[in-house]
């Protein structure tokens, strides 16, 4: 199956571009006022300090700009950045390899943090703490801990799943900032900006048009103004207004609320198949074929913020919003509608 155009995880296509698309200062970073602002205020005082500042952890949905901050914090302290992943520290040797190349100062990035491996957990305590490893020498009995220093670094972790973290391991960052879905007017401004970028002739209208499909995320929203772009180029004189805009994310199977074919689907299951739940997310994945991951990641953030899916205790259950959504008559006792975000 080809990755739906509302895919808030990075595709292949959109790496280089997104290269160029990312955000280098806070200043340029759109949105997120509240993160924003206290991390100025963290930075600042590092850097008047003249230490590194407390670890920081980055939450939230995919797509929101995290890797991007990490990024932007490591420019800002004027520190170097060394990248790696959760899924990538499998044994505690591959962090402790890591741990000790710092140089005081550096920026240490770990993408998908909850995915990390307990004995590199384990080992990630000590080194937050107090900056230092303890290095297993030997096997068995004879095997002897050595403690090494290591240099005072930050780490940055980001995770789409902060709830997966162990205490300890979320307990060690000083400081921790949850990334909120974007309000369109944010997108319209990221839209902007990549359009000044990427020379696209985006037009106030059809910007809008693109923030209001873009599920409240930034990648999606570049994505799309990429694939408008190429309709407008083909079918029309390259500028993009709201009805090429309109008419390319038909073609791409975007509605009008940013619902793509999966979201549908989950919608559909839910309220045909099991009469609008409660029914349990991985009884939910099977009946759209996709893995209880990406629905519970990808599809799920958005249709609760949506206002059309709520996590219940006893399993999903699908709200009036929904019902509308697919235009099928929902029964008397259904969940009401929060009011709307955006
Ligand atoms: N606040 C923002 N301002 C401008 N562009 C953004 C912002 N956040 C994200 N983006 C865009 O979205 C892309 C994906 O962001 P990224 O930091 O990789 O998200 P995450 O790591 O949370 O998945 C970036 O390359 C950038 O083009
Ligand atoms: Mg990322």
């Amino acid at each position: 199956m080809t990755e739906p155009v509302t895919g808030a995880a990075a595709q292949p296509d959109d790496l280089d571009i997104e290269a160029t698309l990312r955000p280098r200062r806070l200043a340029e970073f759109v949105g997120q006022p509240r993160v924003r602002e206290q991390l100025e205020l963290v930075l600042e005082a590092s850097r008047r300090r003249g230490d590194p500042p407390d670890h920081i952890l980055l939450s939230g949905p995919p797509g929101l700009g995290k890797t991007s901050l990490a990024m932007i914090v490591a420019v800002e302290l004027g520190a170097a950045i060394r990248l790696t992943s959760g899924p990538a520290l499998e044994r505690a040797g591959d962090l402790a390899a890591m741990l000790s190349n710092l140089v005081p100062g550096d920026v240490l990035f770990i993408d998908e943090i909850h995915r990390i491996a307990r004995p590199a957990e384990e080992m990630l305590y000590l080194a937050m703490e107090d900056f230092r490893v303890d290095v297993v020498v030997g096997k068995g009995p004879g095997a002897t801990s050595i403690p090494l220093d290591i240099a005072p670094f930050t780490l940055v972790g980001a995770t789409t799943r902060s709830g997966a973290l162990t205490g300890p391991l979320r307990d060690r960052f000083g400081f921790t900032a949850h990334m909120e879905f974007y309000e369109p007017a944010e997108l319209e401004r990221v839209l902007r900006r990549a359009a000044l970028i990427l020379g696209v002739d985006l037009r106030p209208d059809g910007a809008e048009e693109i923030a209001g499909r873009s599920r409240g995320t930034p990648r999606i929203a570049n994505r799309l103004l990429r694939r408008v772009r190429d309709f407008a180029e083909v079918r029309a004189d390259g500028a993009v207004t709201r009805e090429v805009a309109r008419a390319a994310l038909t073609v791409y199977d975007v509605d009008e609320l940013g619902l793509d074919r999966l979201d549908r689907a989950v919608l559909s299951a839910l309220v045909r198949g099991f009469g609008g739940g409660p029914v349990g997310v991985s009884t939910l994945a099977v009946a759209v074929g996709e893995d209880p991951g990406t629905v519970e990641e990808v599809c799920e953030p958005f249709l609760v913020r949506a206002g059309m899916l709520a996590r219940t205790p006893r399993g999903r259950v699908a709200t009036a919003a929904a019902w509308a959504h697919l235009g099928v008559p929902a029964p008397p006792d259904v969940l009401g509608t929060p009011p709307a975000l955006f």
